[in-house]
């Protein structure tokens, strides 16, 4: 494990939560808990930079509240906060530091005052500064261009899901006349509809990839630019431009256009910089800064706010005291908001990418579980969907509602309903129902947390998901493992690699059986 952090289950708080868990913790029946103290409701919530948390109807009181933070001491989460805020290679199995704060950290200040960043990061921010200032400048151009209606953003993973949730989330920021379409998918049909709707002079490719090397994307930018050059376009550098780490291999692509970001930045953590320029696209220079801005606000608050205060911290201790005591394996994500419809997805790789890992920082395999599984759909569109077993399963699934209390050009009558389901929704699954008859029994003392904004604006939004980056961080630190490095990844990758040469020559020497008959199925004419 690295210099001053203890993986969680050698500390003695793991014991006793073990202990708490076993005495009262997995029978705290949360009706109870609200008969028994009306302060429940006040001391279970937490105001954050632009979210505030209702965290009364999880499974917690307060001497367990008491033990997670001795846990998140005792494993030393503040001194990994404070060494990621340092600038310090924490990505161990990569080398790197990880420092996407930086990319919303205010530039330095002329007078060596202010938001200071440490030293030894601040040339980095200076640069961060320089290229965020030139990325805007790009977008409002682009803004500012009548002949370009058509952004089609080429990218996957990190590189699509924040930006596409960011520029759903925040529709009614975005300037008329300009359409943004996202492209990520391999499969070529995605591109081909899109390009079936487009004409060159009128499009703008952005070819968004931190490596520059990922097969679908790059298999992507290439049919784009076969289309646009057989569709009589010309003036690459105008139509096409990439966002990248790998700026000399979008060059030898053939695109000059490029905005850089650093490999201290994770995919998955990438929007805050050139990747995010599809949002500064939509939502103007203001706009972008905006969003940073209400970021960097949850940074301090992640950074300086008590732990016992802090709402990233208070999360992810809830996530370990799920999955590592009461045993859940999955947290739904329900946002009440059509607009935050690919949030879900967004956090699915934000959480599982970063925490779905087995063994610990030394590589030691880990002897409790980590990463739950991230699932769901917006309400209420999910109720009349899957919301039965969350009620009635056999399984409990702790439920984070995401709701926004200002809405955004809604219809008269329809904003009101809306929050009054997802109130329903937490107070049925807490409350319950009886009936004798069991078939519509309602067990109730079903988790779930609120977070509440506002309303849903660039800089709320910001800082809604630099909290989730935030309480991914926590309940990575407290398993000991590498948040930041997704290795997982590469093997399908290589495979993938020698089974469309074996798609093309029928070789199936040293398969197994499986894909040996699949490669040949699909051979057969
Ligand atoms: O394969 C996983 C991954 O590396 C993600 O971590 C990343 O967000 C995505 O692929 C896209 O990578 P890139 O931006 O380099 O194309």
């Amino acid at each position: 494990m690295s210099g001053s952090m203890t993986r969680c289950d050698r500390t003695p708080a793991w014991q006793a939560l073990q202990a708490q868990y076993a005495a009262t913790g997995r029978s705290l029946d949360l009706r109870e808990a609200f008969a028994a103290d009306p302060r429940r409701f006040a001391d279970f919530s937490q105001d954050a930079p632009h979210v505030f948390a209702d965290l009364s109807k999880n499974l917690v009181d307060t001497p367990t509240q008491g033990l997670l933070l001795d846990l998140a001491r005792q494993c030393g989460l503040e001194q990994h906060r404070d060494a990621m805020f340092a600038g310090e290679n924490i990505n161990r199995t990569e080398n790197r530091a990880v420092m996407h704060f930086l990319l919303r950290n205010p530039p330095p200040a002329h007078d060596g005052k202010g938001d200071a960043a440490p030293e030894k990061i601040a040339d980095e921010l200076r640069q961060v500064h320089e290229t965020l200032d030139a990325m805007l400048a790009y977008a409002e151009q682009v803004r500012q261009d009548p002949a370009i209606t058509d952004i089609v953003n080429i990218g996957i993973g990190g590189s699509d899901l924040g930006p596409q949730m960011a520029v759903l989330a925040l529709d009614e920021f975005r300037l008329p006349g300009k359409r943004l379409h996202f492209v990520s998918n391999i499969d070529g049909q995605e591109l081909a509809a899109v390009l079936a709707q487009r004409r060159p002079e009128n499009t703008l490719f952005l070819i968004a990839s931190k490596t520059f090397s990922t097969i679908e994307t790059m298999t992507n930018a290439a049919s784009a630019k076969h289309w646009f050059e057989a569709q009589g376009g010309t003036h690459i550098a105008r139509h096409f431009a990439a966002l990248t780490t790998n700026v000399a291999a979008a060059r030898d692509f053939g695109i000059s256009t490029t905005f850089g970001f650093w490999d201290w930045v994770g995919g998955r953590y990438s929007l805050w910089s050139a990747i995010g320029l599809p949002l500064a696209i939509a939502i103007g220079a203001q706009g972008f800064r905006e969003f940073l801005g209400g970021a960097h606000a949850m940074d301090n608050h992640f950074r300086s706010a008590p732990l016992a205060q802090n709402l990233p911290v208070r999360l992810g201790l809830l996530d370990v005291w799920y999955r590592n005591f009461h045993g859940f394996t999955s947290r739904s994500i329900a946002p009440y908001s059509s607009a935050l419809r690919r949030l879900p997805a967004y956090l699915q790789q934000l959480e599982m990418e970063s925490n779905g890992k087995r063994v610990d920082l030394d590589g030691q395999a880990l002897p409790f579980a980590t990463a739950p599984v991230l699932w769901g759909e917006p309400g209420t569109n999910g109720q009349h969907a899957y919301f039965q077993m969350l009620h009635q399963g056999t399984d409990v699934v702790p439920v984070e509602f995401v709701a926004v209390k200002r809405a955004a050009r809604s219809l008269p009558g329809h904003h009101s309903k809306l929050l009054a389901n997802v109130l329903a929704q937490a107070q049925a699954l807490m409350q319950g129902k009886k009936d004798a008859g069991g078939h519509q029994h309602f067990p109730g003392n079903r988790p779930s947390t609120l977070l509440l904004l506002e309303a849903l604006t660039p800089a709320s939004l910001g800082a809604l998901i630099a909290l989730q980056e935030h309480r991914v961080f926590v309940s990575g630190a407290i398993w000991g493992i590498n948040s930041f490095d997704q290795w997982g990844v590469e093997l399908g990758k290589v495979l993938a690699k020698d089974l469309e040469s074996r798609l093309d020559s029928g070789d199936a020497a040293g398969l197994d059986g499986s894909t040996a008959g699949l490669l040949q199925r699909l051979r057969a004419s």
